[in-house]
């Protein structure tokens, strides 16, 4: 017996990095996933390459109409949703006197309100169904203190422990339980881009900065999407099923809390 057998889950920004990591190791464990993301063309070829068990949704987290659509779209090919990731986030960085509102809005605009109404919708489908789901959200160790250059993503994801807290207790009474996973540093292609801007601001060379932040890490390395798979599985399964409004760092002992 597989820890998700007859699951289904709906993954957004599964078409790579670590939400394509959670969407190989649910099928592996038995569930059925919808890749839902912005970028259709990969989130084709990620679902094609996982396999029948996989399905590609389009979903723009900062549209609600496509968000109703994408939830339509996946209980319609899946039955229904019984676990959600709220995987879907961007980057940005820059010194305080750079900020811009157009970056801040559009930050705040893909990783909180669109965490935030896309926990809601599930939400509805689950209750609306009796299902004791599981909401999962992706905070980082950017949620736990500030970082002089990343004032911005930094918040976002301070936001979304607060929001995993306040949705986990409301939820918790329609047996939804929602909790949250902070990872630390995570290589992929989101940390090149990160890699960039500091090679950038920082005046480093490329790669210099994922060598440093990999160095500090106590593990003794920076992470990879599969280190994050082991937590993603465990909240989603029926031995999570006491454990309410909760984050939890899978940061190599970056951070503790
Ligand atoms: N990589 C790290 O070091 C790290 C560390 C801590 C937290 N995290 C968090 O983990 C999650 C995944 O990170 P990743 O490294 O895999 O990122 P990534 O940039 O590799 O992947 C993000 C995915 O989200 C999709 N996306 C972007 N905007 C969207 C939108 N409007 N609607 C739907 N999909 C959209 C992208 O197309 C992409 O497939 C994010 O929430 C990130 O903040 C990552």
């Amino acid at each position: 017996m597989k820890r998700l057998d007859g699951k289904t889950a709906l993954i957004t920004g599964s078409a790579r990095g670590i939400g394509r990591a959670f969407a190989e190791r649910y099928v592996a464990e038995g569930a059925r996933v919808a890749i839902a993301d912005i970028d259709m063309t990969r989130a084709q070829e990620t679902a094609s390459q996982i396999g029948d068990r996989a399905i590609a949704v389009h979903l723009d987290v900062t549209d609600q109409a496509s968000i109703d659509a994408a939830v339509a779209s996946s209980v319609e090919q899946l039955g229904q949703i019984d676990i959600l990731i709220n995987n879907a986030a961007i980057f940005t960085a820059a010194p305080i006197t750079k900020i811009t509102r157009d970056d801040y809005a559009r930050t705040f605009d893909i990783n909180v309100a669109g965490t935030l109404f896309t926990l809601q919708a599930v939400a509805r489908h689950m209750i609306d169904r009796g299902i004791k789901g599981r909401i999962i959200n992706m905070a980082s160790q950017a949620g736990r203190r500030g970082e002089p250059l990343v004032a911005v993503y930094c918040a976002t994801k301070a936001a979304i422990i607060s929001l995993t807290q306040s949705a986990g207790l409301n939820l918790i009474t329609h047996g939804i339980n929602v909790n949250a996973i902070s990872p630390g540093v995570v290589d992929g292609e989101h940390w090149d881009g990160v890699d960039a801007f500091f090679a950038k601001y920082e005046n480093k060379a490329p790669g210099q900065k994922k060598r440093e932040v990999g160095a500090a890490v106590p593990y003794g390395r920076m992470g990879t999407a599969d280190d994050l798979t082991g937590m993603a599985v465990f909240l989603a399964s029926d031995d999570a099923d006491y454990v309410v409004a909760q984050c939890y760092n899978v940061d190599g002992g970056q951070w503790m809390s």
